[in-house]
C-alpha cells in the first residue's frame, strides 16, 4: 500500500538528506530533532500499514460508485473500516442521507476527518471513532465499506460474518475476499460487492 512515490516517504527521505547535509553546520539539537521527526514519520506510516492498510484515499468518483452499488439510502448505517480522511462517511451522509460511522486508527486523520464533518455540518448523522476496527463492534452497520489490503480483508471475514446481520452489503475497493463470491463486480473500477451469507 505504501508506494515508492508516497508523499510521506518523500518527506522522510528529504529530512534524512537535510540531516546528513547539515551535519557539522547546524547545532546537534536541530539534527537530532530532524532525525526524531523522520523516525516519527516512518512509524506513523508503517504503523497503520501493519494494522491493516496504509493511507490511500479513494477517488470521489469511485466512492460514488461504491455507495451506488450498495444501494445505500436514508435508512442505512454505513461503517467505513479505516476511514482515512472521512470522505466515504461524508459522501454517505451528504449525498445519500444515511448515518455513517468511520473507524480510523491514525489520530491525525481522526482529527482531520472530525474537522471535515464539522465543516460539512453533518456531525448529527456521523461520527469518526478513533481505534482499531478489529476491536470494534460492527453489529449496528447495515452497509460496510473497505479499502484495505489482502491480509486485512481475509482477517476481517470471520468478524463480518459473526457481527453483521445476514445479507448486509460489504463493498470492497481493489481487494477481494478470496473464497467469497461477490454478488456484483465493477471490474474496470475494481469494486466488489458482497453480502454476508443469509
Ligand atoms: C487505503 S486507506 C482508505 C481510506 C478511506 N476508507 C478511503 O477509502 O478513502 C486505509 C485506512 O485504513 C486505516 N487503517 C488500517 N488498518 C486499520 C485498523 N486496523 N483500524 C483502523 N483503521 C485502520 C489506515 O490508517 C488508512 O487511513
Amino acid at each position: 500500500m505504501i508506494k515508492i512515490g508516497h508523499p510521506l516517504l518523500l518527506i522522510f527521505l528529504g529530512l534524512v538528506v537535510i540531516a546528513i547535509l547539515t551535519l557539522g553546520i547546524l547545532p546537534w539539537i536541530v539534527i537530532y530533532g530532524l532525525l526524531l521527526l523522520s523516525i516519527g514519520l516512518t512509524v506513523w506510516i508503517l504503523w497503520t500499514a501493519l494494522l491493516g492498510a496504509g493511507f490511500q484515499p479513494t477517488s470521489k468518483m469511485v466512492v460514488r460508485k461504491m455507495l451506488d452499488m450498495a444501494e445505500i439510502g436514508p435508512q442505512d448505517v454505513l461503517y467505513d473500516l479505516g476511514s482515512g480522511d472521512g470522505r466515504i462517511v461524508t459522501e454517505a451522509v451528504k449525498s445519500y442521507g444515511a448515518r455513517a460511522v468511520g473507524i480510523e486508527a491514525d489520530p491525525i486523520r481522526v482529527l482531520w476527518s472530525r474537522m471535515s464533518l464539522f465543516f460539512n455540518k453533518i456531525q448529527d448523522k456521523s461520527h469518526i471513532k478513533w481505534g482499531n476496527f478489529f476491536n470494534t463492534d460492527l453489529s449496528e452497520a447495515t452497509v460496510v465499506t473497505v479499502f484495505l489490503g489482502d491480509k486485512a480483508n481475509q482477517k476481517l471475514k470471520v468478524k463480518l460474518l459473526k457481527e453483521l446481520k445476514p445479507g448486509t452489503p460489504v463493498v470492497s475497493y481493489v481487494w477481494t475476499f478470496d473464497d467469497w463470491e461477490p454478488v456484483k463486480v465493477k471490474k474496470k473500477d475494481r469494486i466488489y460487492l458482497y453480502r454476508t451469507f443469509e
